[in-house]
């Protein structure tokens, strides 16, 4: 064995542990006894208003939507998929409606598309529990079918509260529905994305949903072209 590989598995038998183990003997043989964290920051009025936007959006999931019938998609869904998130996020991702892993989980895009969503947002320096993730409709079609007009009538204005709860700076659609929903439009989500719309409610910005980036990989650049837009968009205001 050379000696490189030799000191590379010695060092791979040392734990995490081990080596915490050993740098504290090292700082007692040294007479550091004493260790001293900041305290980490948490601005109060965000702390207070994330505590209130918390109370008020559980009290629209379970004292409004509750165990809710409205629709006929209640049949035949697991859970209802309320969203999930920063009460207080600058940033709310908005799709379509759960499909079967949401369906089971309770949570919005925790599938093979919510992989994606989340590589996307950490290319703009965002993970999961800065942003708040919701849907259109807050139960899943069966197999996955487009949403129905009434159904997008019944379950939408519930979307709209949260939006006005947590007021963020900045909604990304994802997909034609949501897109053509929060911009109240007919047009495709190829002619929608890309630009700032200044709706009552937030700034949105259109982009492609990512089961269908996840079929047409081509259109990544210009996802990204969207998620820059994003990020310049938050900057700004
Ligand atoms: N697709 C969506 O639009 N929403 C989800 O939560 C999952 C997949």
């Amino acid at each position: 064995m050379s000696e490189q590989q030799n000191s590379r598995s010695i060092r791979s038998l040392v734990t995490p542990d081990e080596a915490l183990a050993n740098l504290l003997d090292l700082f007692r043989d040294l007479g550091i006894t004493d260790f001293y964290f900041p305290p980490t920051q948490i601005d109060p009025v965000v702390a207070v208003q994330n505590s209130q936007n918390f109370d008020v959006l559980e009290q629209l999931r379970i004292q409004e939507i509750g165990n809710c019938i409205r629709c006929k998609l209640h049949k035949g869904r697991k859970t209802i998929v309320f969203g999930e998130g920063n009460p207080a996020a600058e940033l709310m991702l908005i799709g379509e409606a759960p499909g079967a892993d949401e369906d089971i989980q309770g949570k919005p895009f925790v599938g093979r598309a919510g992989q994606l969503l989340m590589q996307m947002i950490k290319a703009i320096n965002f993970e999961r529990k800065d942003v708040f993730i919701a849907n259109v409709l807050k139960c899943r079609p069966p197999n996955n079918r487009p949403p129905e007009p009434d159904e997008v009538h019944t379950c939408s204005p519930f979307l709209f509260k949260q939006i006005e709860i947590i007021k963020p700076k900045v909604v990304l659609a994802l997909g034609t529905f949501s897109a053509q929903l929060l911009l109240n439009s007919k047009s495709s989500i190829s002619f929608l994305r890309n630009r700032v719309y200044d709706m009552p409610f937030a700034k949105v910005i259109a982009t492609y949903h990512p089961s269908f980036l996840l079929r047409s990989p081509q259109k990544k650049p210009e996802a990204w072209e969207d998620l820059k837009l994003v990020r310049k968009t938050l900057q700004e205001n």
